[in-house]
């Protein structure tokens, strides 16, 4: 079974990831880790600090179902908002129309430490937009209106304590 997914409010989540200094063999364990997390869950994206590793480093699921690593990422370049249905692993079974860019130009390492600039649109600009926001301690759920953040806030309550019992 693969490792846990970190449910929202966690410290671990809404706190800045630190960079990423060493490409060594923990960084390509925590990757693989994370392939199998998000694959298990049947996501389209990850971000390191949903297992609880406060690294700047996400996994972005392509069309075609595989997933490439985004490591040290920054968005440089957004344009033309729009609002999107938006949904979390983090934050399971709420999806809410959330306001994002439909453009973004996005610098990252790969695994080699070679440096790539992307621009992207469509739903690869949303999963970058939703993965960063990961790195940076943000979750979807900041970017909606008060009243709809206390809902999913008194749902995922009930949430954990359902897991919770479950476990006990
Ligand atoms: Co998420």
């Amino acid at each position: 079974m693969a490792r846990e997914i970190v449910l929202w409010p966690h410290k671990v989540l809404t706190t800045a990831t630190q960079p990423v200094t060493d490409f060594g063999p923990a960084l390509e364990k925590l990757m693989s880790e994370m392939l199998a997390a998000v694959q298990e869950a049947k996501g389209i994206g990850i971000a390191a600090n949903q297992l609880g590793e406060p690294l700047r480093m996400a996994l972005v699921g392509r069309e075609d179902g595989t997933f490439f690593e985004i490591i040290n990422p920054r968005i440089l370049e957004r344009s033309e908002q729009i609002t999107l249905e938006e949904g979390c692993l983090s934050v399971p079974d709420e999806w809410e129309k959330t306001p994002r860019y439909k453009k973004v130009k996005v610098r990252y390492q790969d695994k080699a430490q070679q440096w790539h600039e992307v621009e992207a649109e469509g739903r690869l600009a949303h999963v970058l937009q939703h993965e960063i926001d990961h790195l940076d301690g943000h979750v979807f759920v900041e970017l909606l209106s008060g009243l709809k953040r206390s809902l999913i806030q008194e749902r995922m309550k009930k949430y954990q304590k359902f897991l919770k019992r479950k476990k006990d």
